[in-house]
């Protein structure tokens, strides 16, 4: 096991943390039945949203660093678990919901994480008109949860600040919260001007997290992460819905996919490059907010062209527009400027736009062309 002794550990925090961090030690010894004086050095994460794309990436980036993962998982018996299991085996599970403060405590108290990755969030944004108070609670309060859940569990007030070993905070940001952009490329020092209830949910989320920053001394950051995009992107968003319609059609189980707004421009990275720069966020010499994207803007028309394209279909024989899929108010153009990413944390995406689309069609080629097909797959994406 990967060990050393508590000296090391309380050397590496001021005189104000040192009493919490030992309270954290000493607890994790308790409910190991350990009685040694060497502490596992092994870093422990906690994800909310651990079932969604990101959090499945981000557990897999975190195992093969060394990380124990535990995910917060809601509901009683959540079918995405078993999901979750086929990519990423070795997480443990706490419950909790970021509707309830009471188990976001809990399950803080029981996991003694050193970072927590809030990804949790209703993140579909047509979704966000139709339950948008859901939307408030969720994305926007339950970012105040979590936050609160961590001050409370690590005894932070405004008297008793942090020390350098506290828990650390990675709320996930969206460029959603630049919606109508006022500037191109967007970076961190943008105005925000969300057009959507979850672009709103989101700008709370992020101003609760710089205001914990600067109440209470925590280190708390920001991500604000342009779109990005895999073969485990969930199927009612436009990259995923292409793809599987792509799928759909050349394999003979559809003629036609239905979309809205063509002319939309988003800056699409793969989901794999994107929670490295999570971890790197929590990793540097004090808290901040970073922007990360590949500083490229492609059309949905062109993301259209490309994807029927790579199986050899003719995309204006099959796309048919369809108002059902515009929005009530669009985010026209996204396009990041992620110098301070590349500079500050040396982070660089890794796959391009073309390649990306080409993974995520002959993925779901090959997943729906298998006759063992799993029935938790979404194959009928129209009704998005
Ligand atoms: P996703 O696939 O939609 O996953 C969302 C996750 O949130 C799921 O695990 C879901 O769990 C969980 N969740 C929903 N309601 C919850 C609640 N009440 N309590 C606890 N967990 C709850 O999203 P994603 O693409 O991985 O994105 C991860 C995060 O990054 C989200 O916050 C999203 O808004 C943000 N973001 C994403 C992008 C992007 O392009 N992907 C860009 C910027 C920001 P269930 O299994 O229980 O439903
Ligand atoms: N979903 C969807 N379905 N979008 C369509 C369709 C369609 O049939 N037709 C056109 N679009 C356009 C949308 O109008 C939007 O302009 C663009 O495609 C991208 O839509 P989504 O893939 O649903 O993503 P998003 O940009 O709204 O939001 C995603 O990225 C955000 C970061 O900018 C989500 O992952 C958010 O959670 C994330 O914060």
């Amino acid at each position: 096991m990967n060990t050393t002794v508590l000296a090391r550990h309380a050397q590496n925090c001021s005189l104000t943390s040192s009493f919490t961090l030992i309270e954290r030690i000493c607890a994790r010894w308790r409910k190991n039945g350990e009685t040694s004086t060497e502490v596992p050095l092994t870093r422990r994460a906690l994800i909310t949203g651990i079932t969604g794309q990101d959090g499945s990436y981000l557990a897999e980036h975190l195992l093969a660093h060394g990380y124990e993962v535990w995910g917060l998982v809601r509901g009683q018996a959540n079918p995405h678990v078993a999901r979750l299991r086929k990519h990423v085996g070795d997480i443990k599970i706490a419950q909790g919901d970021l509707l309830d403060q009471g188990s976001l405590i809990s399950a803080i108290e029981r996991v003694q994480p050193d970072e927590v990755y809030n990804l949790g969030a209703i993140s579909y944004v047509p979704m966000s008109w139709h339950q948008a108070e859901l939307t408030a609670e969720v994305t926007g309060m339950g970012t105040l949860r979590m936050l609160e859940a961590i001050r409370v569990v690590s005894g932070i007030s405004a008297s008793r600040t942090p020390g350098a070993a506290q828990i650390r905070f990675y709320q996930a940001s969206s460029s959603e919260m630049f919606g109508q952009v006022s500037e191109t490329p967007q970076n961190e020092t943008t105005p925000f001007h969300p057009r959507s209830p979850y672009g709103v949910a989101k700008t709370y989320g992020h101003f609760i997290t710089q205001n914990y920053r600067e109440s209470y001394g925590m280190f708390a950051v920001s991500g604000i992460l342009f779109n990005h995009e895999s073969p485990r992107r969930g199927a009612e968003f436009v990259s995923r819905k292409i793809t599987l319609g792509v799928a759909r059609i050349k394999l003979g189980l559809a003629t036609e996919l239905k979309l809205g707004n063509l002319e939309a421009r988003r800056d699409w990275g793969y989901a794999g490059d994107y929670v490295r720069a999570m971890r790197l966020m929590l990793h540097q010499d004090g808290p901040d907010d970073y922007v990360i994207g590949t500083g490229r803007t492609h059309s949905v028309r062109e993301l259209v062209e490309l994807a029927f394209a790579t199986a050899g279909l003719r995309w204006a024989d099959h796309v048919v527009t369809d108002a059902r899929f515009t929005r009530p108010a669009e985010v026209d153009l996204l396009c990041a400027d992620p110098k301070k990413a590349r500079e500050q944390l040396g982070w660089e995406p890794t796959v391009a736009f073309e390649d990306l689309i080409t993974m995520m069609v002959e993925s779901d080629l090959e997943l729906l062309a298998r006759s063992d097909r799993p029935d938790d797959e979404p194959f009928s994406p129209d009704h998005w």
